[in-house]
This record gives C-alpha cells, sequence and structure tokens, in this order.
C-alpha cells in the first residue's frame, strides 16, 4: 500500500530499501505521536576527525529524511528534541551555530516541508531565544497552520521540568484569581496547559547514539510511551531504522497497567 504514496520513479529507486521495510508496516499498528531524542551528532563528527558541528549539520539532512518519511506514512505528530534547557552549558561557539542551524535550515527546509503538508510548531521556552528565530519560527507556523499532514515539533530550549512547571504556574494563576479549585485539577488540564496541547500522548520515543536515559525530555507526555534504543549516532539514522523502530512498536504489547489480552 505505500508504494502508493512514492510517485515519480526517482523517488522510487532513492527510497527502494526503504520501501521494503515501510511497506511491510501495518497501518493500523502504527504510533499516533512519535518523538525523537536527535542524539550522537558530536560523536558522529569526532569519530570521522570532524569538528563536532559537522555532526550537527550533517543530522539536519537526517531530520530532513525521517520528517518526510513520517509524512508519507500519515503519521500524526513527530516531535525531535532539536536543543535541551540544559545544552546552554555547551561552548558559546556550539551553542551560536546550533542557533544558526535552526535558522538556515528553516529557511532552506520550509518550502519542502510545507508542499508536503507538514503543520510546523516549536515547544520550549522560545520566547528566551533571539528575536529574530522567534520571528522566524512564529512565521513558519503561521504559514503552515492549516496544512493537514503530519504536526512536526520542534523542541528548542525545551525541558520537560521546566515544561511542567511553566503548566503549574498557569494553573496557580487561575487558582490566585478564582477561576479553579486545585480539587478539580484534572490531567487533561494539565495537557491543555503543556506546550503540547492538542496533540496524542506520545506512543514511540525513539533515541539514537547508544544512551539509555531520557533527559528531561517530554516527561509527562510519554508517561505510557515505549522506548526504542539505538547505537546508530543520529547522522547515520535512516528511514529504513525508522520503519524497524515503528516494527518493534508495532510488535509490543501495550497494557497500561491492564493485564495482557
Ligand atoms: C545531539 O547530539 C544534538 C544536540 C544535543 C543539540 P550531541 O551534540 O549531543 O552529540 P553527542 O551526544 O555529544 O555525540
Ligand atoms: C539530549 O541530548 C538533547 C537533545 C538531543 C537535544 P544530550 O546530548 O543533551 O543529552 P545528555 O547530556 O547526554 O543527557
Ligand atoms: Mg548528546
Amino acid at each position: 500500500m505505500w508504494k502508493k504514496l512514492f510517485n515519480s520513479s526517482q523517488e522510487k529507486s532513492e527510497i527502494k530499501k526503504e520501501l521494503s521495510i515501510l511497506e511491510s508496516l501495518d497501518p493500523a499498528k502504527l504510533p499516533r505521536h512519535v518523538a525523537i531524542i536527535m542524539d550522537g551528532n558530536g560523536r558522529w563528527a569526532q569519530g570521522q576527525g570532524m569538528v563536532r558541528t559537522a555532526g550537527h549539520a550533517a543530522g539536519e539532512k537526517t531530520l530532513r529524511e525521517i520528517v518526510r518519511t513520517a509524512s508519507r506514512l500519515h503519521i500524526e505528530a513527530l516531535t525531535v528534541y532539536a536543543f535541551s534547557t540544559e545544552n546552554w552549558k555547551r561552548p558559546h561557539t556550539e551553542v551560536d551555530f546550533l542557533m544558526k542551524l535552526f535558522s538556515e535550515a528553516l529557511a532552506k527546509e520550509i518550502g519542502e516541508m510545507d508542499k508536503e503538508n507538514v503543520r510546523i510548531g516549536f515547544i520550549g521556552r522560545i520566547s528566551e531565544l533571539s528575536p529574530k528565530l522567534q520571528e522566524e519560527f512564529a512565521k513558519a507556523v503561521e504559514r503552515t497552520k492549516n496544512n493537514t499532514g503530519v504536526k512536526f515539533n520542534l523542541a528548542i530550549n525545551y525541558g520537560g521540568q521546566d515544561e511542567i512547571v511553566r503548566a503549574m504556574q498557569k494553573m496557580a494563576i487561575k487558582v490566585q484569581a478564582g477561576e479553579l479549585s486545585p480539587q478539580d485539577i484534572t490531567p487533561e488540564m494539565v495537557d491543555d496547559e503543556l506546550d503540547t496541547a492538542g496533540l496524542p500522548p506520545v506512543d514511540l520515543v525513539i533515541r539514537t547514539s547508544g544512551d539509555i536515559r531520557v533527559s528531561n525530555f517530554l516527561l509527562w507526555q510519554a508517561a505510557y510511551a515505549e522506548y526504542y534504543f539505538t547505537e546508530t549516532n543520529w547522522p547515520d539514522f535512516t528511514p529504513e531504522e525508522f520503519g524497524e523502530a515503528l516494527a518493534e512498536f508495532a510488535s509490543r504489547e501495550r497494557r497500561f497497567g491492564g493485564l495482557k489480552k
């Protein structure tokens, strides 16, 4: 069934390998919301004698392919970790490089993403980024807001704990104003105060590059997510391996605290 999604013969040959895995996936067993911790750019670059930042540039190309694949598989939402609230601890030169890369990559890719019907969003403390970047992000959101394809969210200056604290602050203000009673607070209300409001819960978290940890990503939203860890560094991650992660997800039994069916 996936063959129908790919048009030109050139496109078909480019993605032949990708297809063999992707076409074997059962659309009914795909996750609605996939989150990716795109890790290992620095190690990838250093492994080939390059500076760490070369790995970030290479990682951008991987991201483009994965967004395209998610879009064609009709995955509802894809959220990727691009810069954490902890990543400010890195050298200025690396932080500056990343901020510039976000701006340049967005300018370069926005047209293609718009054509692919991708709806772009940003999560995290965006208001602390440079005014220029904020403006570019706002324009991308505005340009793609009516697109009906994959909801693609970039987590930038994002931390799960920070996001929960901000949600609590918003609720505390409502309590203080007499609009909300503490005992009436529900998990759904918390959902609605998070940056991911309106998105389905995260079904699958993929982390590349071998570290088995969450690093403060989507702590609330991934409460019942399945995890897929791979040794592959992010610049080497391919649509085929994305397909493998999706196949692995399809094979897991999710019980949500209940019993085996
Ligand atoms: C992930 O790659 C990208 C960001 C955190 C911005 P890293 O830069 O963390 O690469 P490693 O983990 O040091 O190899
Ligand atoms: C997580 O990777 C953040 C992003 C991928 C943006 P890190 O490389 O920052 O995580 P730690 O430091 O290994 O936990
Ligand atoms: Mg890392």
